[in-house]
């Protein structure tokens, strides 16, 4: 080990660390990076449940449930499709194309929210966090579609042009009511964003399954899903933070409410239009 490394393993990482972390409120990570919510990264972070608008936030997840259910297709983003083995090699790969330039768009979407937030620490840090840790994710789903069909990283994948008109990424999409809500309380705006990624680890659970059943890819282009199964039940926490603290008048509850639907109304329409593209594909 370089004596530099040795230092910091025995010095740093053992005795100053712990120093910073008994004095810090926040939570030190292991790369020194603090996240803005102590225990927010833990298994079963519950703290959310003590924040003023803790109810909202319980009747919120459950109305997303229901719309997740009764449009499972759709809002599960055509996974399902893909666990049954329903779409052909061709299909499969216009569907992850065009999520490749959802993924590829989603941190410099997330981090644009940053300017509304400026004065506001604790969001604005948790929207820089929240953004940093989506890059590097369109990188992953590139190494599926080169190794799974084939295609030129740069020709074929960062040129691919989205093939449902005016439809835009769901979970970013600023609808009207979006744009409401950024006006009057720019944190509840952005906290759409992580909380709706709460359907994303089944999704790619779904996926990821489908796409080892059916279609017999091997793990080590499967990356992206296999993440995916897991790293936005963190990113949903976000979201429950952010909600929980700010979401506490009836005139916010009632604006972020209908925004969750027409987000949830946008996803389904941009669903089943690539779903309609790709059903004249053979
Ligand atoms: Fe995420």
């Amino acid at each position: 080990m370089h004596e530099l490394e040795k230092e910091y393993e025995e010095y740093s990482r053992k005795v100053t660390q712990q120093r910073l972390k008994s004095i810090l409120p926040r939570e030190l990570l292991p790369n020194t990076a603090y996240a803005p919510i102590q225990g927010i990264y833990d298994i079963g972070w519950q703290e959310w449940l003590d924040l003023p608008a803790a109810d909202f936030v319980k009747e919120l997840r459950k109305l997303d449930d229901k719309i997740i259910q009764e449009n499972y297709e759709w809002t599960l983003r055509l996974a399902p499709f893909v666990h049954r083995g329903e779409f052909s090699l061709e299909q499969l790969k216009i569907m992850e194309l065009q999520s490749f330039l959802d993924v590829d768009n989603f941190a410099v979407e997330i981090v644009s929210h940053v300017f509304d937030n400026i004065k506001d620490r604790d969001v604005r840090d948790i929207i820089m966090r929240h953004a940093s840790e989506e890059i590097g994710h369109a990188e992953l789903k590139a190494d599926f579609l080169v190794h799974a069909f084939g295609l030129d990283r740069q020709r074929d994948i960062w040129n691919a042009k989205p093939i449902v008109p005016n439809a835009h990424n769901w979970v970013s999409a600023e609808t009207d009511v979006v744009k409401k809500l950024k006006k009057l309380c720019p944190p509840l705006a952005y906290a759409t964003i992580p909380f709706l990624e709460r359907s994303l680890p089944r999704n790619n659970r779904l996926m990821a399954e489908g796409l080892r059943k059916h279609y017999g890819f091997p793990s080590r282009i499967l990356g992206f899903y296999d993440l995916h199964t897991y790293v936005d039940i963190y990113h949903e926490r976000l979201g429950l933070y952010v909600i929980g603290k700010y979401a506490t008048t009836k005139e916010l509850q009632d604006l972020l409410r209908e925004a969750i639907i027409s987000k949830r109304e946008n996803q389904v329409r941009y669903n089943m239009g690539i779903y309609d593209y790709i059903s004249k594909v053979k």
